[in-house]
């Protein structure tokens, strides 16, 4: 649905984020009609807000689509990836094997 690049003044890409649209029989096993999240931002970038401007570029794209939820599916030994996505404000909603999945809801 959309992918966000952010980049510094030189053009570096200091990271990214994608939003998906879960389809029926996707892998990450999302309700059909979600939104799915992914993000990775350059480790020298980190803790600069650059996670949080993606964020607000892929919440755009979510409302203009009508989405009602985001999954954002984490490894359940990301303690970074964790409180990133609790400070966009998604909350866990189901933890399967090895993963915490968060839901931001529209
Ligand atoms: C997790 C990640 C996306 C955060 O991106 P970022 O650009 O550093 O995030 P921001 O600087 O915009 O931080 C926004 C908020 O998230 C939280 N946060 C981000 N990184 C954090 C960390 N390492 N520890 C604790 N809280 C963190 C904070 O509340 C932060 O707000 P604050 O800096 O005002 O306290 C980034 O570190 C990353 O890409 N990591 C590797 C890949 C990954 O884990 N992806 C996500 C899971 S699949």
């Amino acid at each position: 649905m959309r992918c966000s690049v952010a980049e510094d003044a030189d053009e570096t890409v200091l990271g990214f984020q994608s939003l998906k649209l879960a389809r029926k029989g996707n892998i990450y096993d999302v309700t059909p009609g979600w939104g799915i999240i992914g993000t990775h931002i350059r480790p020298e970038a980190a803790r600069r807000g650059v996670g949080r401007a993606l964020f607000s570029a892929t919440l755009e794209a979510a409302k203009a689509a009508g989405l009602q939820h985001i999954d954002a599916s984490i490894a359940a030994d990301n303690p970074e990836g964790l409180a990133y996505y609790q400070a966009m404000g998604f909350e866990t909603y189901r933890t399967p094997d090895g993963l915490i999945c968060k839901r931001y809801s529209l």
